[in-house]
């Protein structure tokens, strides 16, 4: 065959449907401490964005992120909390919005994606209820508790420019940026 400008559907489709693992933004990046803009409209685009996050946040791995963290100002989170060993459930969360915080406070020992090997152990509301859009534009309530609860609070947190180190007194906080910003004049620019 010569001259065809047919597209094998097979490859057509599995490019399509092909997910990318993004870079991960880390700590000194002032990206970082944007707020994201709500997303207007629950296109194309935005899904594929939450697929290739999903994707990112699977292979890092953990078990939430949102946009800011490849570096795309929007509020968009998606989130996996099911146990080890457990079926995965993937959440996409678009646009959301803490409605109601439980006044039980639980304890939780943190990490994230954009500040590697480091933990810290945060007290927040052990339940909450949650309205965001889902992957299909539709108004979702819900209601969360234990480890998706934490796991809300953190990644609505990154939305609004706040990470894990602001729960650290100012000076442990200084520590733990000076280090990074050693890490990162260490590696030279990406
Ligand atoms: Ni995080």
């Amino acid at each position: 065959m010569t001259g065809s400008r047919w597209i094998d559907p097979g490859v057509g489709l599995s490019y399509l449907t092909q997910m990318a693992k993004l870079p991960i933004v880390t700590l000194p990046d002032p990206i970082l401490r944007q707020p994201s803009a709500p997303i207007e409209r629950v296109d194309a685009e935005v899904l594929r964005l939450a697929d290739d996050m999903l994707e990112t946040m699977y292979d890092a791995p953990g078990i939430g992120l949102a946009a800011i963290q490849v570096g795309v100002p929007r509020r968009l989170v998606v989130l996996d909390c099911a146990a080890e060993g457990d079926k995965p459930e993937p959440r996409v969360l678009i646009n959301p919005e803490i409605l109601h915080l439980g006044s039980q406070l639980k304890v939780y020992e943190e990490g994230c994606l954009s500040i590697p090997d480091f933990r810290v152990d945060i007290e927040r509301p052990s339940e909450l209820r949650l309205r965001y859009l889902d992957r299909e534009g539709k108004l979702q309530e819900h209601d969360a508790g234990g480890l998706l609860a934490t796991a809300i609070q953190h990644e609505l947190d990154h939305l609004d420019g706040k990470l894990i180190i602001d729960f650290l007194s100012r000076l442990k906080r200084d520590i733990v940026v000076r280090k990074f910003k050693k890490l990162a004049r260490q590696d030279g620019p990406l």
